[in-house]
């Protein structure tokens, strides 16, 4: 079987961007690959957290996983820095990657624009997500659109690093889907949606209540004309609610345009809000079960082991074709 590898990480507020872009792949591959879901702590630091806040954003994403269906018992659930292989094997790839490429990612470049100065950890942010990858032997790397580049730079450093030592690394592929891949900000669609946007109404998160998902819904940016029609670059309001209503419940977006032909935009709204209620109350109901369980800790140490013994040996294959240490 092949071997998926993700992460996300623990900062709050998982939005149906995040769901419908990644973690509902992470469900589906299940069936037939072997997955490993990571809780990406230390890549989180790269911008401050509050300690006691990250300790509790790594549990809400662990009972998410749980919730949306991901299943322990067929896959691997751990925290990143449970797992030492991931810290040891990103400073080798450190050591291998070209600051020119690295100041290259959009995602550094955007994080860090407004800042005077940027800590290292956000520059180094796509070698750790590498190590992780390449740690796991990982073939299929489910994520969103926007982390493309990432993919991208992973592939170049397994490949470098094959070249230079021989066959140390699986060169993994991205897997990205066509809707749902990248959900835009309600309130501004030229922007995806993110954890971090102060308008809470820019967002749908997984555990807003149906009024919160209402609000938003109804105060989405759309347009002046009233047609349901999907046209990215003239109408992308439009278009962003049309792609989440496809990815809810996969339809084409030309056919759910074609059912509100001619009734403006109220109906279409009314039945998104619906949609998405009945989405993600399911989600809730579990995850207000298995929040507060000692079976997640369990489940999460239970994981940590699985993913550190595979990780181990990862680890001494690279050290041995380095030449690294005396014993
Ligand atoms: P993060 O919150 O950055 O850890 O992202 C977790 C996963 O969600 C990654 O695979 C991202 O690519 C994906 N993701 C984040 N934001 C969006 C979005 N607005 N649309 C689609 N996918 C997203
Ligand atoms: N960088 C990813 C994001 O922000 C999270 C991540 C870290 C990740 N390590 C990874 C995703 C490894 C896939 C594989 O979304």
């Amino acid at each position: 079987m092949k071997r998926v590898f993700s992460g996300v990480q623990p900062t709050g507020n998982i939005h149906i961007g995040n769901y419908l872009g990644a973690l509902k792949q992470f469900v589906e591959l299940q069936e037939d690959h072997d997955c490993i879901y990571c809780i990406v702590d230390m890549h989180s630091i790269t911008m401050p957290q509050d300690p006691k806040e990250l300790k509790q954003h790594i549990l809400d994403v662990a009972a998410l996983y749980l919730s949306i269906g991901i299943d322990p018992k067929r896959s691997i659930v751990f925290v990143q820095s449970d797992v030492p292989g991931h810290a040891e094997l990103s400073w080798i790839l450190t050591c291998n990657a070209y600051t020119g490429e690295l100041s290259r990612m959009t995602q550094f470049k955007q994080k860090s624009k407004d800042k005077e100065s940027a800590p290292a950890g956000l520059f180094c942010y796509p070698v750790l997500m590498a190590a992780d990858i390449l740690l796991y032997d990982t073939d299929v790397v489910p994520v969103g659109n926007d982390q493309k580049q990432h993919i991208e730079l992973t592939r170049d450093l397994a490949v470098r690093m094959n070249g230079k030592y021989g066959n140390m690394f699986v060169v993994p592929d991205g897997r990205f889907l066509k809707s749902g891949a990248r959900v835009m900000a309600l309130d501004d669609p030229t922007s995806k949606m993110s954890k971090s946007a102060p308008n809470a109404f820019s967002r749908i998160s997984l555990l807003d209540t149906p009024e919160k998902i209402k609000k938003s819904i109804m105060k989405a940016t759309t347009d002046s004309e009233g047609e349901v029609r999907f046209d990215i670059e003239n109408k992308p309001g439009v278009s962003n609610l049309l792609n989440i209503y496809s990815a809810f419940s996969g339809r084409d977006v030309e056919d759910i345009a074609a059912q509100y032909a001619g009734s403006g935009y109220g109906a279409f709204k009314k039945d998104l809000v619906e949609i998405t209620v009945d989405a993600v109350t399911p989600i809730q109901q579990k995850y207000e079960e298995i929040r507060q369980s000692q079976e997640l800790l369990d489940i999460l140490k239970d994981g940590a082991e699985r993913a550190g013994a595979i990780s181990e040996k990862t680890v001494k294959r690279v050290k041995d074709m380095i030449g690294f240490g005396a014993c």
